[in-house]
């Protein structure tokens, strides 16, 4: 198969982790006989700094032009620290979602056994956990009107009934191709946008008799998904919530440095690591690349590459098991890997397999 792929590395460690996602898809292009092209593009901090654009409109056609977004992260303390900073380069990752019309984020929760102690959640609960979160990524807060002056500020938490209907679309049918079991995540107690959510969900049911629909308010399901991961299947929310969500449900896996995730939508689909790009780690070979690599295994299975996928998830399965990892979840004494160190171990485990 040919690819064409934007490569957009970003800011922090994402040159580092993207380095290795990378050179897994070409291991896995020569194996396969594949073609895939690389394209890269600036983006984030490093694109402010050298255009004054955090998403620049040669990095958007670089994307349009793909068939695939391969992202690492964005971010910078530097406009972190400054509440008066005129552009940011997280402005440049939601242009991109917004213009690529990526509007719905698909967040995979899964536990690894061997790293289920990692997890500061008890074992015995955690094992088998295996979730998707899908995000609405092109809505509400995020994108609803702004105010800001001294005295006063508000953000619009603003949904369409056509915006509502196409996310519930994508996690009915996730639902269909998985255990059939729905959660729609959220706060329609008090919030009117909320409110809709759930009306148009309802509505919908009757479309996918085979899926089991409920319904849970965002501060009990923040609660169920660390008391009772178990219980859930594909779970859906809007855009904020689904945020915040998946930072927490990265607890389960064991590392944030551990969860990928694919946008889709409207144009180019795009894969990412969840996290973000950990300045302080930028350069040190620290990073975990596996939410990389991870991102990149989802990028293949998107296109129905999926025995090249399962033999990129064999070769992360395989780098955990062998204690190959970076120190985050490194088991106490055990020996140090780098970044680099665990990418090469992992693309020479897929060449050789
Ligand atoms: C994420 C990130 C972004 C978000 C930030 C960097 C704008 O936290 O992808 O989850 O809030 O969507
Ligand atoms: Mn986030």
């Amino acid at each position: 198969m040919k690819l064409n792929i934007a490569v957009l590395p970003g800011d922090g460690i994402g040159p580092e982790i993207m380095k290795e996602g990378v050179k897994v898809m070409k291991v896995v292009a020569d194996k396969f006989g594949h073609e895939f092209s690389f394209n890269e593009a600036i983006c984030g901090a490093h694109a402010i700094d050298a255009v004054g654009d955090p998403f620049p409109e040669e990095t958007f056609k670089t994307c349009m032009d793909a068939d695939a977004v391969l992202f690492a992260a964005v971010g910078d303390p530097r406009f972190d620290n400054d509440p008066t900073a005129k552009v940011r380069p997280e402005q440049g990752l939601l242009a991109m979602r917004k213009k690529l019309g990526l509007f719905a984020n698909v967040r995979p929760v899964a536990t690894f056994d061997c790293l289920l102690h990692k997890s500061p959640l008890k074992d015995e609960l955690l094992k088998g956990a295996d979730f998707v979160v899908i995000r609405e990524l092109t809505g509400g807060m995020y994108f609803g009107e702004k105010y800001q002056d001294n005295d006063k500020a508000y953000d619009t938490d603003i949904y369409t009934r056509p915006e509502i209907e196409r996310i519930l679309k994508v996690a009915f049918e996730f639902a269909m191709k998985r255990n059939k079991h729905l959660t729609v995540v959220d706060k329609a107690n008090v919030l009117a946008s909320s409110r809709l959510w759930r009306q148009i969900a309802k509505e919908m049911e009757p479309q996918y008799p085979e899926v089991t629909t409920d319904y849970m308010f965002i501060d009990n399901a923040s609660m169920r998904v660390l008391t009772e991961p178990r219980f859930f299947d594909v779970i859906v929310t809007e855009n904020t919530f689904g945020d915040i969500l998946t930072d927490e449900t990265s607890c389960i896996t064991g590392s944030m440095g551990l969860q990928p995730s694919s946008s889709l939508g409207e144009h180019t689909p795009l894969f990412e690591p969840v996290h973000g790009s950990w300045p302080q780690a930028a350069g040190k070979n620290l990073a975990n690349p596996v939410a990389q690599i991870l991102s990149a295994a989802m990028l293949l299975e998107h296109f129905g590459l999926n025995e090249e996928g399962a033999l990129v998830r064999k070769a992360v399965d395989a780098s955990l098991d062998a204690n190959v990892r970076t120190p985050e979840i490194q088991v106490e004494g055990g020996a140090q890997y780098g970044t680099k160190e665990v990418g090469q171990w992992i693309a020479d485990y897929i060449a050789k397999a």
